[in-house]
């Protein structure tokens, strides 16, 4: 296929580590094509306001593999569908601005959007892609909690800077014999927490798909001390909570569809003292998980998702999903993607090594 196309992309919800190699891919691998690119910024708001689209070229993008961020902006708060606007007399209006972006699309020529989120942003994508948008999906998410993809760009740095969070607490911890308690990312999965638990060398791992119970977790504590260990790491996704107990979250932000998680680590931090007596400190990792620049791996997944995104469009493909089916790329139906979520499998073989290990997950 010939056609000299017109594409453009957008980067939604919370950043991940991987956008800029995204962004990277695609404007080369369409500039060989001989296509225009379009970079539009902050989610949607670059198509209400066009003012804030620009075109990418090679040199525009040259050196933003390595870098953190998107160079296109971001937002949790950008639903089109549901936007917040101020009205003539201050107020703040809930309106559907959603005809204004699909207009903005078309009379600006554009062909496709790629749409590099998670689940909120291609769920976003997908309505669009109904309205008569032609979409191409890149699934984006530290949580690596879609279903369609093995696994989203952004995920293993996160999991690299919490296992180096962790390692380095054995020595404060150790050095204090204190429980120290960390609080990581993930939303309603717990791939994180167990990656980077399990790489860890943690003792306990508290993730959402297993409910715990508090005495379970102060027995290991405990058993730690019969075996002479004096100090005791645990780790908890902020979506995990006690089993007949609710997720502990800080509330909601205007405009945005998901509760804003986090508390669990100085909840579980405050019983593990009351019950056992133990020196006991919490922190909460949150966003520096996001931040830095992406590893090897999210790089090279990010360049491929990016690349495949381009082909798939050079193919004729429209309204799917890259997908990361090892070792190929392939295109899965957008509207599959964006509502299928991947919590950890309890059978997982990651689960079974973090038991043999004999990390507990305060059920047993
Ligand atoms: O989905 C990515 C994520 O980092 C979640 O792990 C976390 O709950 C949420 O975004 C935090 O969002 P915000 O950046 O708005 O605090």
């Amino acid at each position: 296929m010939n056609e000299r196309l017109k594409i453009s992309i957008n980067t939604g919800g919370g950043d991940a580590p991987g956008l800029n190699a995204v962004i990277y891919a695609v404007t080369m691998a369409a500039e060989r094509r001989g296509w225009e690119v379009y970079g539009i910024h902050t989610g949607y708001a670059g198509l209400l306001d066009t003012d804030q689209i620009t075109r990418l070229t090679p040199e525009r993008v040259a050196g933003i593999v390595s870098l953190g961020g998107t160079i296109l902006g971001t937002t949790n708060k950008g639903d089109p569908f549901r936007m917040p606007v101020k009205n003539a007399v201050g107020d703040v209006e809930v309106r559907d601005v959603s005809a204004r972006v699909l207009s903005n699309f078309k009379r600006l020529g554009l062909d496709v959007l790629v749409a590099v989120g998670g689940d909120g942003s291609l769920r976003l994508a997908n309505r669009f892609a109904a309205m008569g948008m032609p979409v191409v999906g890149v699934p984006k998410t530290i949580d690596n909690d879609l279903a369609s993809t093995v696994i989203t760009f952004g995920f293993d740095t996160a999991v690299s800077t919490s296992t180096e969070a962790i390692d380095k607490l054995h020595s404060t911890a150790s050095a204090h014999e204190r429980v120290m308690v960390v609080e990581l990312m993930g939303r309603c999965a717990g791939w994180i927490a167990l990656n980077s638990g399990i790489s860890g060398s943690a003792d306990v791992i508290l993730i959402p798909e297993i409910p715990f119970k508090i005495d379970r977790v102060c027995d290991k504590i405990m058993e730690n001390e019969l075996h002479g260990k004096r100090y005791g790491i645990v780790v908890v996704a902020e979506g995990a909570a006690a089993q007949g107990g609710e997720v502990i979250h800080k509330g909601r932000e205007e405009g945005r569809r998901e509760v804003i998680l986090g508390g669990i680590g100085e909840w579980v931090a405050k019983e593990i003292h009351k019950r056992t007596g133990k020196d006991t400190r919490s922190l909460v990792l949150g966003h520096l998980q996001r931040g830095g620049s992406p590893t090897t791996f999210d790089r090279l997944v990010a360049l491929r998702f990016g690349a495949a995104a381009v082909r798939f469009i050079a193919e004729g493909r429209r309204n799917v999903m890259v997908a990361l089916h090892p070792p190929d790329m392939v295109a899965v139906p957008l509207q599959e993607a964006a509502e299928k979520t991947k919590p950890v499998p309890l059978d997982s073989d990651s689960i079974v090594t973090a038991r043999d290990m004999g990390i507990s997950f305060g059920d047993d």
